[in-house]
């Protein structure tokens, strides 16, 4: 079996993406910030030549939508580069799987990447990241480590993903408290079209330049307190826009909201944290080093059965041995 294994890291938005201009290529209504994680991330190997189409996952045959999804990417980039064939995804996520915790972001990443080691095409990490954008949005900023930037562009060409700083000298941890690591009931592909129904969706895209502006000065200035402030007034924003939906949704549990009100209350105590949440019920906790430990303890108080992964910033995409 031909090794073309490439591994991508999840990147988790700090200023997200919620809502597409175009829905077929994934161009998105805004720019989006990110931190790749080092804790979460899918390994993927494309193997041609294969005498039928098949998505594993985690060592399952998978049937299904989720397997047409990958499938009809990989034969979309087949198109884009004018080559054929059947082919085998075989993929591991380290990462719950639709569950907000963006397994999307590395999985699309990973198989785009892999992609090109197949066909052995000269792709730039620009290239790159544009091609895992056809297959998830977020995609786009897992082809980079650190800090990354998803400019939203005007058309396929322009909407690609940039590092920021790969290598940041921020200290800074996201803390996930995995609260339900079901499959989500509304994807994120459902989610963010839903989300244009809401009246507070023309004023959560007109926020994103001044946020995007903000959150770049905050990273260049090393400005922990900056870069949290603004990422939990985003994520709130977002999730108010689908609670205002004509169809009001909402992706929080009970225990999300206990965790924002914990959140809060360390705050108070002078133990300087800040929460980001996503297209799905679990909750990352944004903190500095020396504090992280202390974070934990209490949030293990509060929900004792839950599990607790802490990550740094993880790196931009990688083959099995080799960097590209
Ligand atoms: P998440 O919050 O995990 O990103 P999404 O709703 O964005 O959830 O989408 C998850 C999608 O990504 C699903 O269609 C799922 O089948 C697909 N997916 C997850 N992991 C992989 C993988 N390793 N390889 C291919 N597709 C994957
Ligand atoms: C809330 O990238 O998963 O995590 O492009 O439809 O696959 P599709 O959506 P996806 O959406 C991510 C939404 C988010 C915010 C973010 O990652 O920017
Ligand atoms: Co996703």
């Amino acid at each position: 079996m031909m090794n073309n294994t490439a591994r991508a890291h999840t990147n988790i938005a700090l200023i997200k993406y919620w809502g597409k201009k175009d829905a077929d290529l994934r161009l998105p209504l805004m720019s989006s910030i990110s931190m790749t994680l080092d804790a979460f991330y899918t390994d993927t190997n494309l193997v041609l030549d294969t005498e039928d189409k098949r998505f594993y996952l985690n060592g399952e045959l998978v049937t299904g939508k989720a397997s047409e999804r990958v499938i009809s990417y990989v034969e979309r980039l087949q198109k884009l580069f004018h080559v054929s064939g059947n082919f085998h995804v075989i993929s591991q996520n380290h990462v719950p799987t639709s569950a907000g915790l963006a397994s999307s972001s590395s999985a699309f990443a990973a198989l785009a990447a892999s992609f090109v080691k197949a066909y052995q095409l000269d792709i730039s990490k620009k290239g790159l990241s544009i091609l895992a954008r056809l297959g998830s949005g977020s995609a786009t900023r897992s082809i980079f480590g650190g800090f990354a930037i998803w400019h939203q562009g005007q058309n396929s060409a322009t909407s690609f993903g940039e590092a920021i700083d790969e290598t940041p000298e921020m200290d800074l941890r996201m803390i996930a408290v995995e609260l339900n690591t079901k499959q989500k009931k509304i994807s994120s592909t459902q989610g963010m079209e839903m989300a244009k129904t809401s009246p507070f969706f023309i004023p959560w895209i007109h926020e994103n330049e001044a946020q995007i502006i903000d959150m770049k000065a905050a990273i260049e200035n090393n400005d922990f307190t900056s870069l949290g402030e603004l990422a939990e007034q985003n994520a709130s924003q977002m999730h108010a826009v689908n609670l205002a939906c004509e169809t009001p949704f909402t992706y929080f549990e009970p225990e999300t909201v206990a965790l924002i009100h914990l959140v809060q209350d360390l705050r108070k105590q002078g133990l300087e944290c800040y929460y980001t949440i996503d297209a799905g019920p679990n909750v990352k906790i944004l903190t500095e080093l020396r504090n992280s430990k202390e974070i934990q303890k209490a949030v293990k108080q509060l929900l004792p059965t839950v599990k607790i992964v802490e990550s740094g910033f993880g790196p931009g995409i990688q083959y099995l041995n080799e960097q590209i």
